[in-house]
C-alpha cells in the first residue's frame, strides 16, 4: 500500500469515528434530557418509544458492523426481533419486552466499544461493504436519521420544554431584495450518483435526465405566505385540492399546519414545549403533501418534480456538471446550511446566501424537507444494496419524495442526491416545500 493510501485510510478512520461519536452524542442528549417514564412511554402511535430507538440503533450497528463486517456471533440473539423495524410497526413497539433504558444504554456502549476496536484494524477494501468505509457510513447515517426521528418524538411530546428554546437562525441581510423565483435552464443534467461513497442505494446510479426550463421559488414557502392561503379560505375550497387531498383534509379536519393554533387574531405555534407567535419570514413546516400541493395550486403554481428539484440544487451551467451540494463539492459547514439540530428551527427565508445554488435558489439543503410532486421510484439501473428493505420495498405511488434535509438532519445524512420519502398525509415530520412553474416558450 502506498503512503498516500495509508494516509487516506487514517483520515477515513478518523472521519468515521467522528461521525459515529457525533451521532451518539446527539442520541445521548435527546434521551438523557427526559425522565425514564418519558423514555418508555409512547408519545404518539406514529412514533416509537424513545427507548426503542436507543437500542435499535445499537442493534443495527451490531448487525452491520460486528456481524456482517466483523464476522462476530450475535451478542444477544433473543433481542434481535424486538428491534427489527419490519417485524413490529411503531404502534406495536410499546407492548414489546424492550430493554429498559439503563440496559439499552449499556448495550449501545458495549457495541460501540467493539466497533471502535474493529475500526482500528479495518481495511477499507476487499468487499463492497468495506470499500470507502461504506458500512460504517451507513451506520452513522442510520443513527443520525434516528436522531431526527427522536427529535420528532420530542416535538410531539407534551409537557414542559426539555430542550433549549429554538433560537432563530441567521437572518439574511438582502431578503427584501431577493427575486421570488429563479430560472433553471432546460436541457439534460446528471441526476443521482455513482461516485458519492456513502450514497445509499436509492440515490444510485447517476443517469441523465432532460428537464425543460422552469422557475423555482428562491426560498421555501414562508409562514407568512402560507397564512395568506389560510386567510383566503384555502382550506375550505376544493378547487385547490386533489380528490384524495380534499377527502383527507375533511376527514382529518385540517385547518392549518400541525402545531399551529389561534391566539386571538394571530397564529401561534408550539415547538418542543414552547409556544410563540408564528414568524412570517420563517419557512412553513409540518404541512403534509396534500397541503403543499393545494397551496401551490392556489398560488397558480405547482410543486417541483424531484428531477427539477435536484437540477435546481446541483446543476452548474458553467461546467455542465452536477455538484454534490448547491454551493459546490465541499462538505456542509455552519455558514452554508442549517443542519445538525443547531437551531432547532428553520432559519428565515433567504438565509445562507453562501449556500445558494448556481441558479440562485437558497436553503435547498437544510432548514425544512421539501415535498416534491414525485412518487418514490427507483432510478434506471437501480440495484438494492445492501438489503431490499432499505428502499426497494417502499418504491411505488404510495410515497412522495422529499428533498434537501431539515434543520434536524445531520450533515452526514444530507447531500444533493439524498432522497427521503413519506406518505402524503404525514406532517409531524419537519416538512415544508417550495413551488415551481413551467417556463413559457420565450424562456426555452
Ligand atoms: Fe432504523
Amino acid at each position: 500500500m502506498t503512503e498516500e493510501l495509508q494516509l487516506d485510510s487514517a483520515a477515513l478512520r478518523e472521519r468515521i469515528a467522528a461521525e459515529l461519536t457525533g451521532a451518539r452524542e446527539r442520541t445521548a442528549l435527546l434521551t438523557d434530557c427526559v425522565e425514564e417514564a418519558d423514555l418508555v412511554r409512547q408519545h404518539s402511535p406514529l412514533m416509537s418509544p424513545l427507548v426503542w430507538d436507543l437500542a435499535h440503533v445499537a442493534n443495527q450497528e451490531e448487525l452491520w458492523l460486528l456481524r456482517e463486517v466483523g464476522g462476530r456471533e450475535p451478542m444477544y440473539p433473543e433481542i434481535d426481533p424486538l428491534y427489527d423495524a419490519f417485524e413490529h410497526p411503531r404502534c406495536e413497539r410499546p407492548t414489546l419486552p424492550l430493554l429498559p433504558p439503563e440496559q439499552a444504554r449499556a448495550y449501545g456502549r458495549e457495541v460501540r466499544g467493539r466497533v471502535l476496536d474493529l475500526l482500528d484494524r479495518a481495511r477499507f477494501s476487499g468487499s463492497r461493504l468495506l470499500g470507502d468505509g461504506f458500512a460504517f457510513g451507513m451506520v452513522a447515517q442510520h443513527e443520525a436519521q434516528h436522531d431526527e426521528t427522536m427529535l420528532i418524538t420530542h416535538q410531539i411530546r407534551s409537557g414542559a420544554a426539555v430542550l433549549s428554546a429554538p433560537a432563530p437562525g441567521p437572518a439574511p441581510a438582502d431578503a427584501s431584495r431577493l427575486p421570488a423565483e429563479v430560472l433553471v435552464p432546460g436541457g439534460p443534467f446528471t441526476m443521482g450518483t455513482s461516485t458519492e461513497p456513502w450514497a445509499l442505494d436509492n440515490e444510485r446510479p447517476a443517469h441523465t435526465v432532460d428537464v425543460a426550463t422552469f422557475f423555482i421559488d428562491t426560498t421555501p414557502v414562508t409562514c407568512g405566505a402560507y397564512a395568506q392561503f389560510i386567510a383566503d379560505g384555502g382550506y375550505g375550497d376544493p378547487r385547490w385540492w386533489t380528490g384524495a387531498g380534499w377527502e383527507h383534509r375533511q376527514r382529518a379536519g385540517l385547518v392549518a399546519p400541525m402545531f399551529w393554533s389561534r391566539d386571538g387574531r394571530q397564529w401561534v405555534r408550539t415547538a418542543f414545549g414552547t409556544t410563540e407567535p408564528v414568524r412570517p419570514d420563517e419557512p412553513v413546516m409540518h404541512v403534509c403533501w396534500y397541503e403543499a400541493d393545494a397551496y401551490a395550486r392556489w398560488a397558480g403554481r405547482r410543486l417541483p418534480t424531484e428531477a427539477e428539484w435536484e437540477k435546481a440544487a446541483r446543476f452548474d451551467p458553467a461546467t455542465g456538471l452536477s455538484r454534490r451540494y448547491p454551493w459546490g463539492n465541499a462538505e456542509p459547514q455552519a455558514h452554508l446550511a442549517n443542519l445538525g439540530q443547531e437551531f432547532l428551527r428553520p432559519a428565515p427565508a433567504g438565509a445562507y446566501p453562501a449556500g445558494a445554488a448556481p441558479c440562485g435558489a437558497r436553503q435547498l439543503i437544510g432548514d425544512v424537507w421539501e415535498w416534491t410532486s414525485s412518487d418514490f421510484l427507483p432510478y434506471p439501473g437501480f440495484a438494492a444494496w445492501p438489503y431490499r428493505e432499505y428502499s426497494e420495498v417502499f418504491f411505488g405511488p404510495e410515497y412522495k419524495v422529499l428533498r434537501g434535509g431539515s434543520f434536524a438532519v445531520s450533515p452526514v445524512a444530507c447531500r444533493g442526491t439524498f432522497r427521503n420519502w413519506d406518505y402524503p398525509i404525514r406532517r409531524q415530520i419537519f416538512s415544508g416545500f417550495r413551488t415551481a412553474a413551467s417556463a413559457g416558450p420565450e424562456h426555452a
